[in-house]
């Protein structure tokens, strides 16, 4: 049986770092775990232009010990007002490495959002034009479409012409959920890839409501039945370069969450490398590990691989019930369970 498992520094092609003190109090988690991440761009106001994303970088890096050789990698929240000449500026600055697309209400802070993606063809011609990845929440916002049938009716009504109208466009479906999703990404052109969060390789939508309405486990795209989360298991240990890790780490303060109406979000990055690598071991698929975390998704934005290694043993290690106190106590992903694989630092 392995015993240590060291694999190249890997990367969180998805986090939620927020701001302030919830930013102080959760950076390090995951600037221990990885070497670079894709920040996303949902804090209020959001982050719509260069001039914001760079304050929001200084900001995670001064909530950062200086030693810590982390790269944030900023991203541009997209709104009907996009405009594709600032857009570009700031990819060529070197300021945003990719745009995202929330659709309008789809999910946290996504008010600001998208209400008509096709309208925004100038912005993605652009991006094409200049190989910037479009990350894209995948669900549809129509209230007659039943909750977890969202991201299924996405990929039917927008992705499918969205990738057939801007064939050379870099497209990232984020956080996938479903078969179909899977399926979608397997088969799409080699520009289509898509990320994995731990959570939605490990629940299926009963741990919502397990005994109880679980809070904890609600994120969006909300936990699917559990042949969903088999698809997703297969696609993330599959080889297939198109899938990589993002771990969707959105951090509530407890209260928000355990609440008559509790915010979506699974915070998960202080043991992400963990609840990763135990499904790879689950699915006896350790040697596929290493693509996953540290390698398909840097080929995907065409960045290069890390220096670096990162070793994690096999290690019983309790998850904290709570993670902080106040303004910043958090209940993490795995709460009070004993995960066997420990990141060593
Ligand atoms: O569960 C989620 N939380 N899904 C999202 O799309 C946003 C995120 C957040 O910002 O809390
Ligand atoms: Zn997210």
């Amino acid at each position: 049986m392995t015993d240590r498992i060291t694999i190249r520094r890997p990367d969180d092609w998805h986090v939620h770092l927020r701001d302030g003190a919830m930013l102080e109090a959760v950076a390090r988690h995951t600037a221990r775990q990885f070497a670079r991440a894709i920040i996303m761009p949902n804090l209020t106001p959001p982050v719509t232009d260069a001039a914001a994303a760079v304050a929001y970088r200084d900001r995670i890096l001064a909530a950062l010990p200086a030693d810590t050789g982390f790269t944030p990698l900023m991203t541009c929240y997209l709104t009907d007002a996009a405009d594709p000449q600032a857009i570009a500026d700031g990819h060529a600055a070197g300021v945003f490495t990719a745009c995202k697309l929330y659709p309008a209400h789809a999910t946290t802070n996504s008010a600001h959002g998208v209400t008509d993606i096709f309208a925004l063809a100038p912005v993605l011609e652009r991006m094409q034009a200049i190989g910037m990845p479009l990350l894209i929440h995948g669900e549809v916002t129509d209230r007659t479409i039943d909750i977890f049938d969202r991201e299924a009716v996405f990929i039917d009504r927008i992705l499918v012409k969205l990738v057939r109208e801007f064939p050379a466009l870099r497209i990232v479906l984020e956080h996938i959920t479903t078969a179909e999703a899977a399926d979608f990404v397997t088969a799409a052109p080699a520009t289509v890839a898509a990320t994995i969060t731990p959570q939605h390789l490990i629940i299926n939508r009963n741990a919502i409501f397990d005994g109880g309405l679980r809070p904890h486990a609600y994120c969006l795209p909300v936990a699917k039945r559990e042949r969903h989360r088999l698809a997703v298991r297969a696609a993330a240990v599959s080889g297939s370069a198109k899938f990589f890790l993002g771990t969707d780490s959105a951090p509530h303060v407890v209260g928000a969450k355990e609440s008559g109406c509790g915010c979506a979000g699974i915070f998960n990055a202080p043991f992400a490398l963990e609840s990763y690598l135990t499904v790879f071991e689950e699915e006896d698929a350790l040697d596929r590990f290493e693509g996953f975390a540290s390698e398909n998704g840097a080929h995907f934005y065409g960045l290069p691989l890390n220096d670096g290694k990162v070793t994690l043993e096999r290690r019983p290690v309790i998850v904290p019930e709570r993670i902080g106190d106040g303004d910043t106590a958090v209940v993490p992903f795995h709460a009070g369970e004993t995960l066997g694989w420990r990141l060593v630092d």
